[in-house]
């Protein structure tokens, strides 16, 4: 049993507002050059335009045959040499060579802007844009836009397609947009659909050479350190883009296609989704970039005012271990008893949500097979709603609600206002939406233009009911939480529940140490950590692979605004380090890498949202170490305090989980900690402001 899909088998109106917007329209702009040269060159015309800080610098031209193309440089060091651009079509002709350059235009975009809640609380959209109209030359004279926005920390472009008489319904066949490296890098990548469909593989870092073909955000560390990260932007109504290792160290985009092979239906005027590059000189200006976010659209939806990020806990983990199970009978979790004495532990430990699975119709016998048993509105009779739910009111807890498809995505839609309408009116602000299985409606990959829509439709239907989600087996984040503030977290990456069942023995150490460069560039993860107890008997023999104290740190290093103590509560109960997860914030207004190697550690700090208290997390692969953090980031005329939770001397991930050392020091900016991490461990700190 080797994947998830085999597991289940077997059993304040924070508004978004623009503060400031500086737009220049100068074609006169320094960086800006239109050379025309003469025809004993291979390229006809050359636009240059270079990030607001001068460093990078994105060259469009076209080649003596009219090919659309970019190199990119960052302080003149080649980062993508000549790449060319284009489409093929189903019916149409391709649209790749034969083209001029008919106008272009130059804007500086200086902007900042406020997010409802992240990992900033304040983003700077400082950018220069470069628009190319292209025309061919003969033919169907058929017309196409291409926009560059360079950022300080990188590049985002994407291709318009403008309404004309000679383009109107069109299904791509292929986009042929390259990434072309000036030399082989390495790269920590996941296959495409290979091993599942929903990215929960393990990350392998391989030269490009040894790739095939990979998912984004793919994280590339060049010969002499830096780190590139390919990925996209909103990604609407169009099928998702992969990387295909073509040639010498040359990826394309692949689309992911339909169950008949087109990548994407449309019809003109239409938009690609972003296609971003990240220029980073260490792995933590990865981590930082607001590429992504500043490539979305603001927000559609206008009062944010029910939108609450919060922790929550679940009658879920116990379904892991088979404590419980999803389909009623004896062992049935989802019970009324049960599911007020999660409520009762939520109040008493002040978690606002109680997830509970396996509460609706249709899990009974293999509800993985197709889902459409699945009922999203009738409760199972051990199962009372709506005493739950006046209960958890009275409580101040909310439900957190499922919805399991098992990639019944049609069957869904059909009871999806129907499903929220039942959820609004019982108080439920959030729920937890899965797509267990290869496919979506047994043909179409979650990843496709298919699922791309389904999911969109989820969000907004999600959105009129005022309901947060938490989507796991997603199609990837492309930073859409920007303009669906409910679009919580997701999946898409191997959480914690892998150290249930998982017949690999369950996460090793090193995935969370390099999450957070890869699957974490797309987005907030519902990875659930918080686990206590590491003694259980697992069928497969998985376990949690860390000490105690790093599952704390996981808290600060793993971004998700509804963020899981996923243990069973009496895990929980007696243990003083259960403090830190009772007080750690799900949403930052700053973030910082303090120190990090991808796949060995990494240090992360956080501010909480009210900018007043940081929390730390370090983590460490399956080797011991020794970190020293300096916190010359805290304010240098307050006093702090920290409470630290860090390994004890004989805990490793191996053998011995739990001891834990709890301390607390005064400090300041000019304190220097010294951190020892036990293999597989980690240390949490939580720095209180003296006031
Ligand atoms: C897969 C999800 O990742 C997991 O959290 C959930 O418990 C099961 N599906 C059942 O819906």
């Amino acid at each position: 049993m080797k994947n998830k899909f085999n597991i289940k088998t077997a059993f304040s109106n924070a508004k978004l507002n623009h503060i400031m917007n500086f737009k220049i329209q100068a074609l006169s702009i320094l960086t800006f050059f239109v050379i025309i040269l003469n025809s004993c060159t291979n390229v006809d015309e050359i636009l240059t335009i270079s990030s607001p800080n001068n460093k990078n610098q994105l060259t469009f031209s076209l080649s003596a045959s009219g090919e659309p193309q970019y190199e990119l440089t960052s302080s003149k060091k080649s980062i993508i040499t000549t790449s060319k651009m284009g489409f093929e079509f189903v019916e149409n002709q391709k649209m790749t060579n034969g083209f001029k350059i008919i106008n272009s235009e130059i804007d500086s975009v200086n902007t900042t802007w406020e997010q409802p809640w992240g990992e900033f609380k304040t983003i700077k959209d400082q950018h220069t844009k470069l628009t190319v109209h292209l025309q061919e030359t003969s033919g169907d004279k058929r017309l196409v836009d291409i926009i560059f926005k360079v950022f300080n920390d990188g590049l985002g472009f994407r291709y318009y397609f403008p309404e004309q008489p000679n383009l109107n319904e069109v299904k791509i066949s292929n986009e042929l947009t390259e990434f072309t490296f000036p030399e082989e890098h390495s790269v920590w990548w996941i296959p495409v659909h290979s091993d599942n469909s929903y990215y929960e593989s393990l990350y392998r870092k391989s030269p490009i050479s040894k790739t095939e073909t990979i998912n984004t955000p793919a994280t590339f560390e060049t010969k002499d350190g830096m780190y590139l990260a390919i990925h996209e932007a909103n990604l609407t109504d169009f099928a998702s883009m992969t990387l295909r290792y073509t040639e010498k160290n040359k990826f394309q985009s692949e689309l992911v296609p339909w169950a008949d092979g087109v990548k994407v239906y449309t019809k003109t005027p239409f938009e690609t989704p972003w296609r971003t590059i990240i220029i980073a000189e260490n792995p933590g200006e990865l981590v930082t970039s607001t590429l992504m976010l500043n490539l979305n659209e603001p927000s559609k939806i206008e009062d944010l005012s029910w939108i609450e990020p919060s922790k929550y806990i679940g009658i879920w983990w116990g379904m892991h271990l088979e404590k419980y199970t999803w389909g009623s009978g004896e062992k049935h979790g989802a019970t009324t008893k049960n599911t007020k004495e999660y409520i009762d532990f939520a109040a008493e430990n002040g978690f606002n949500g109680v997830l509970v699975e396996g509460w609706n119709v249709g899990w009974d016998g293999d509800w993985t097979a197709d889902g459409t048993s699945f009922s999203f509105t009738q409760p199972y009779p051990d199962f009372d709603i709506e005493e739950i739910s006046s209960y958890a009111a009275k409580k101040g807890v909310r439900l957190i609600g499922h919805h399991e498809t098992a990639g019944a995505a049609s069957h869904y839609e059909n009871q999806l206002e129907a499903a929220f309408e039942l959820y609004n009116k019982m108080g439920v602000n959030a729920v937890k939406t899965g797509y267990v299985n290869k496919y979506l409606d047994k043909k179409e990959w979650h990843d496709s233009q298919f699922g791309v829509r389904h999911y969109r439709k989820v969000i907004e239907t999600a959105a009129k009911y005022h309901i947060m989600i938490d989507n796991h087996e997603p199609v990837k984040g492309t930073g859409l939480q920007r303009t669906y503030p409910n679009l919580m977290t997701q999946e898409g990456a191997r959480g914690q529940e892998y150290n249930a069942w998982s017949n690999d023995g369950g996460n090793p150490p090193e995935h969370t140490t390099i999450l957070p460069f890869t699957r974490m560039l797309s987005g907030p993860m519902d990875f659930t950590p918080g686990n206590f107890g590491f003694d259980y008997k697992s069928v497969q023999g998985a376990k949690v692979q860390t000490t105690l104290a790093k599952q704390l740190a996981l808290y600060a290093v793993l971004f998700s605004p509804l963020q899981m103590a996923s243990d069973l509560p009496e895990n929980y109960v007696g243990k003083p380090a259960f403090k830190f997860v009772k007080e750690v914030p799900s949403i930052w207004s700053e973030t910082k890498v303090l120190d990090a190697k991808i796949g060995e550690y990494v240090v992360i700090a956080r501010k909480d949202w009210e900018a007043k208290n940081w929390y730390l997390g370090a983590i460490t692969n399956s080797e011991k170490r020794e970190i020293k953090v300096s916190f010359s980031f805290l304010d240098s005329t307050k006093k702090y305090t920290a409470e630290i939770y860090t390994d004890g001397k004989e805990a490793n991930y191996k053998s011995n989980p739990y001891p834990i050392d709890i301390s607390k020091q005064n400090i300041d900016s000019e304190s220097i900690i010294t951190l020892i991490l036990a293999p597989g461990g980690g240390t949490a700190i939580k720095v209180s402001l003296v006031e």
